[in-house]
């Protein structure tokens, strides 16, 4: 039975005093252990939606809820974030100043974990997507594909329930693209993490489970939903 994880209900986001109805009456449930993909053309919505699950950016108007409990009534929104949700982005958002493996510890200095301990997790999160061996390698001197491997290994560096991904294969060339495709969706199938994968590339759509669609900022279609 599909057991809902962030269930987002009616919501509206406006930018520019109005101007600009980034999103419009939006509802959207994710289930535990799902592969979403979200789509649609350039300027509907799909990254201000992702930021509004990811607790980044707030909604005008609806409600979001985390297995069952609101947004607005969880204690410490920065600290649900940072355990139960993973970013990655299309640019990477790497620090240019640290290595690979520094890039993977930084989430986890809000855990009670010691430096042995986030050294090991970070170089066994490396070793999972595969780029254990460019450790001490700075962004610059990483491959596109390398960098977003790095990225992915953080934003599972605190274990979360819910990855969410902008256009993660959007900077990058289609060999690279379809191996960290096919990273998340091992990451997915071996970890059971659920996944919420906005893309431009019908490849990824292809891998996940279900694809949304939006339009002008409104969701317009929901593979899952009988059309
Ligand atoms: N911070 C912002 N300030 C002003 N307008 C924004 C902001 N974020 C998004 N928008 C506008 O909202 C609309 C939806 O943007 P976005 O969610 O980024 O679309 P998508 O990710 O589908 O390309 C666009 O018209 C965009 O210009
Ligand atoms: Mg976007």
């Amino acid at each position: 039975m599909a057991v809902p994880l962030v269930c987002a209900t009616g919501l509206g986001r406006a930018f520019d005093g109005g101007e600009v109805q980034a999103l419009t009456h939006a509802s959207l449930t994710v289930n535990e252990g799902e592969f979403v993909s979200l789509m649609g053309p350039s300027g509907c919505g799909k990254s201000t939606l992702l930021q509004l699950i990811g607790a980044l950016d707030r909604p005008d108007a609806g409600e979001l809820r985390w297995r069952g409990q609101a947004y607005a009534a969880l204690p410490d929104l920065a600290g649900f974030r940072s355990r139960r949700l993973g970013f990655v982005f299309q640019s990477f958002h790497l620090l240019p100043t640290l290595t690979a493996l520094d890039n993977v510890q930084l989430p986890m200095f809000e855990r009670e974990w010691s430096h042995t301990e986030r050294r090991e997790r970070a170089q066994g999160l490396l070793d999972a997507v595969g780029v254990a061996h460019r450790q001490d390698k700075r962004p610059a001197q990483l491959s596109g594909g390398e960098r977003q491997r790095v990225a992915i290994a953080r934003a599972l560096a605190n274990e979360p329930d819910l990855l969410l991904a902008d256009e993660p294969t959007g900077s990058l060339d289609s060999a690279s693209a379809s191996q960290v495709l096919a990273l998340l969706r091992a990451l997915h199938e071996k970890n059971a993490l659920t996944l919420l994968v906005v893309t431009h590339d019908a490849a990824v759509a292809r891998q996940a489970e279900r694809t949304v669609t939006m339009k002008d900022g409104r969701i317009v279609s929901d593979s899952a939903l009988p059309t």
